[in-house]
């Protein structure tokens, strides 16, 4: 008796294991994809509960404070080089080779030779309203050493999908410059960083990042592009649980009620839907240092209207370039606190900062270089909304550079009157002489061990 049960029992295991990988094939009945996705919904309700908790209380009371931190640290950087550029100058061949960094973010690592040693240093470098995102600090590197994707409900260990499923922190890194190509989106968990510094990483050519219901993510130095829907099914979102999954969107990076994400100094081109958005109620958000090229909607934060969860948005976009083959949404807002700073854009074909649904848009210290089209001029876009109802939203450009007729309608209260100490920061900034050399390396680096990145 007893031993037909375990027999059975492990019959069972056995063919429960069959169901979970071969998820094509003779058990892909209609009725079989129905109740993965019913138990699929209500996992996923639980984890939407426990992440609205969590991205309430990762939103600030006063975003003005953060912005202010950020711009009177700009300010002082700024001053700063200019001083030590004229010494080196001064100084001539006697002076080291100097190092590149040159916004505030950079010059928290990029000058120290032994990065490759000391790597979770990064982890202390986030700025904005992300600043507090550590990823993966305090826990063990995991280098992935395989770029398959084959086995998406247990995925063999060195794969980097079996990295961002653990549960503890880890500091993901590359052994060699590898291309992966996910067959299905790479659905992650809280406490990771991914860091690309010293290979060239590419996420190419299949799905992408579902940042979904977790916090505490470093996404660093990989290329990520040609990024297409992935078809669901089956796949592992963390160690203890697999589950059906509907037909993902093909976004690059898709962040979905989570917070404190940093992504910082990626590539990003060409994917289906957005390259980065941020939606149902995600905050404490930095996106700096990025390279974006090729791509229609670039950032959308907030993607429907009846959303008021996406009031505590908080999202900084800082010493970005977007380059040739953009045409809209950098980014496109609803709801929520957006501090543009410092950012570099060129040739946009539809408009550059875009939103409804009152959000705050701050853009500050940027360069907007319009193409020579008379029609694309216009920074801003307020979309399908009466001129009565957003002329009270916050929308305003201070110390921005506008080139080739550029121009950017503002909207809504100044800042400065409103916040004395937000004002203060912005009074010594002298954007416009820095912008190109703050943006200068966005995009990945390519850092050797032993040398300043
Ligand atoms: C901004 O900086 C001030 C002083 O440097 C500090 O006291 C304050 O806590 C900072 N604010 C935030 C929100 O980090
Ligand atoms: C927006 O969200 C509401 C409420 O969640 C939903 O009923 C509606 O279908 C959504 N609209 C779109 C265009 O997705």
């Amino acid at each position: 008796m007893g031993k037909i049960s375990i027999t059975l029992l492990i019959d069972f295991l056995f063919l429960s294991s069959l169901v979970a990988t071969l998820h094509a094939g003779e058990l892909e009945t209609e009725e079989f994809w129905k109740e993965q996705a019913q138990s699929s919904d209500v996992y996923w309700k639980q984890r939407a509960k426990n992440a609205e908790q969590a991205n309430k209380k990762a939103a600030v009371i006063d975003p003005y404070e953060v912005t202010a931190n950020l711009s009177s640290n700009i300010n002082e950087i700024l001053r700063g080089s200019r001083k030590r550029s004229e010494r080196m100058l001064l100084r001539g061949k006697k002076s080291r080779a100097p190092c590149r960094a040159f916004n505030p973010i950079d010059k928290c690592w990029r000058c120290d030779p032994n990065w490759a040693a000391n790597r979770q240093r990064l982890a202390d470098c986030a700025m904005g309203f992300g600043r507090r995102t550590t990823g993966g600090k305090g826990g063990r590197i995991y280098v992935v050493t395989d770029s398959s994707d084959n086995d998406l409900v247990n995925p063999k260990p060195g794969t980097f999908r079996h990295a961002v499923i653990q549960t503890e922190p880890l500091w993901i890194i590359f052994a060699r410059s590898m291309v992966i190509r996910l067959s299905e989106e790479l659905i992650m968990t809280s406490d990771k960083t991914i860091d690309g510094r010293g290979a060239n990483i590419h996420i190419a050519g299949g799905a992408g990042f579902t940042i979904q219901y977790i916090n505490n993510v470093i996404i660093h130095g990989i290329h990520i592009h040609d990024i297409h829907p992935g078809n669901g099914g089956m796949i592992r979102d963390s160690v203890k649980h697999f589950g059906f999954r509907t037909k993902s969107d093909g976004d690059a990076i898709s962040i979905f009620g989570s917070d404190h994400i940093w992504i910082d100094h990626c590539s990003l081109s060409k994917a289906t839907d957005g390259l980065i958005d941020a939606i149902m109620g995600s905050t404490a958000i930095t996106i700096s240092n990025n390279q974006f090229i090729k791509h229609d909607e670039v950032m959308l934060f907030g993607a429907n209207d009846s959303h008021t969860e996406d009031n505590i948005m908080q999202i900084t976009v800082a010493f970005n370039n977007f380059g040739e083959g953009l045409v809209q949404r950098m980014p496109r807002c609803r709801r929520g606190f957006f501090h543009v700073v410092n950012n570099y854009y060129t040739h946009w074909q539809k408009y550059v900062i875009g939103g409804s649904m009152n959000p705050t848009i701050i853009s500050e210290g940027n360069r907007y270089i319009a193409s020579d089209n008379i029609f694309l001029k216009e920074v801003t876009m307020r979309v399908l909304t009466r001129k009565s109802k957003w002329e009270k939203w916050q929308w305003r450009s201070i110390n921005d550079e506008f080139l080739n007729g550029a121009f950017f309608t503002q909207s809504g209260p100044e800042v400065m009157k409103e916040k004395s100490k937000y004002a203060q920061g912005m009074i010594a900034a002298n954007p416009v002489a820095w912008v190109d050399r703050l943006t200068r390396d966005a995009g990945t680096l390519s850092c050797k061990a032993g040398k300043p990145c």
